[in-house]
């Protein structure tokens, strides 16, 4: 019961993270357009800084830009926060349900569970404090170095989660902790420079200038972190992007692409050239793709099933049966089964990306030795090309 119980939590958390996530990464993505696309009124009128005249869903729709110049202020202003917040809190919820409650499984790497947990949280916790400082340091001012900055810190974490937890959860955890950056951004800086902005236009003064400014430099972090975080995301079903022998470098090469993708619709939304960034994204992902191809397979003694198919009884499974025997799974994992040779051939592929990368006996609960998972690896690859 309790297990199935905390499979509707994950489940809720799950569609929670993503509905919420799509609405925030939406509105951002659509004030950013909107920014980007902003152009002085048709009728010529100058007491607005620009607007946008679009079509969708059946009527036209006119937005019209103010930045500080506004007046008065309407008696209905929308904010947008909950998007934001709702992403954090589901996503927070989801890491603490699949990773932290399940940590002997999906934790333990070159720690034990607990200090595994503590690192996983105290990164989240260390990155957002480091971040901001750096953003209030004089470097802020300086927007390349800045960057390339920010990027060597955030693989350094990534290489350092990478160290002290298993593959998988390294990559979640570098997700997350971006993503709590994004969070803490909009809670700590974006927000509250607005309501600064607002205060003010209320007041009838002249708005303070710096909040709006350190506002808009996080917005700006934030769109750039984007397809970073949503890459990290999915690579979840990936196990050949996390469980590579460099998982770190391959996520800090794809995490970079995704940068550059990004900065391609920001220079096109503005009316900049973009092909070259274009070129970069390009050729980058085609050398990302080539470096991490599978190595040349070299021809070992071949392996046959029935070899094979004690260890997959012994070590797979506990887990993988219709009806699992180890404590704590109620049904088979992704519904996958391993009680046959047929079930082991037809997924032949998978099994062997899992095993190789060592993602699978998940966090070794069933303790393979490095002599099975050879085994279980040249069965596989060999089954695979039949
Ligand atoms: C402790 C339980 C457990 C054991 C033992 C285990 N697995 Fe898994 N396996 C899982 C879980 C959980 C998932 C789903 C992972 C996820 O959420 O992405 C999974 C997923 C998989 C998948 C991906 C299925 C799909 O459709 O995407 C494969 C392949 C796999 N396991 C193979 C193996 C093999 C081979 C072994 C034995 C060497 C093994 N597993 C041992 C729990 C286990």
């Amino acid at each position: 019961m309790e297990a199935y119980l905390a499979d509707w939590a994950h489940l809720i958390l799950r569609w929670l993270h993503l509905v919420a996530g799509a609405a925030w990464i939406g509105a951002s993505f659509y004030f950013n357009w909107l920014n980007n696309q902003v152009r002085p009124p048709e009728d010529g009128r100058t007491d607005v800084e620009g607007e946008v005249w679009s079509v969708h869903g059946g009527a036209f729709y006119q937005a019209v830009k103010h930045g500080y110049t506004l007046q008065q202020l309407p008696k209905t202003l929308h904010w947008f926060y909950w998007e934001a917040y709702t992403t954090w809190l589901s996503g927070i919820g989801l890491l603490a349900v699949v990773y932290w409650f399940d940590a002997r499984a999906r934790m333990v790497g070159t720690l034990g569970a607990a200090p595994a947990v503590a690192v996983g949280i105290g990164a989240l916790l260390a990155g957002w404090v480091v971040y901001d400082q750096l953003c209030k340091s004089a470097l802020a001012r300086h927007p390349r170095a800045f960057g390339l900055t920010l990027y060597t810190l955030l693989v350094g974490a990534a290489y350092g989660l990478f160290r002290a937890l298993p593959p998988g959860a390294a990559y979640i955890h570098t997700g997350a902790l971006i993503g709590t950056i994004m969070a803490a951004n909009v809670f700590f800086v974006i927000i509250p420079s607005q309501r600064t902005m607002v205060g003010a236009a209320e007041r009838g003064e002249p708005p303070d200038l710096a909040p709006g400014k350190a506002g808009g430099l996080r917005s700006l972090h934030n769109n750039y972190f984007t397809l970073p975080v949503l890459f990290i995301m999915v690579s979840n079903h990936f196990p050949f992007t996390f469980g590579s022998d460099h998982g770190w470098l391959a996520l800090a090469a794809i995490g970079a692409v995704g940068v550059v993708i990004r900065h391609v619709f920001n220079l096109k939304g503005k009316g900049l050239p973009y092909t070259p960034w274009i070129a970069a994204a390009v050729v980058g992902g085609l050398v990302i793709i080539a470096a991490m191809a599978p190595k040349k397979e070299v021809a070992g003694p071949s392996v046959a099933w029935a070899e094979v198919a004690p260890i997959v009884t012994a070590r797979c499974t506990p887990c993988h049966a219709t009806t699992p025997t180890l404590a704590g799974w109620v049904a088979p994992p992704k519904g996958f089964v391993l009680e046959s040779e047929v079930q082991a051939s037809v997924a032949a592929a998978k099994i062997r990306t899992q095993v190789e990368t060592q993602v699978m006996p998940l966090g070794n609960l069933t303790q393979m030795t490095t002599e099975e998972r050879a085994k279980v690896v040249a069965w596989a690859a060999e089954a695979s090309r039949r």
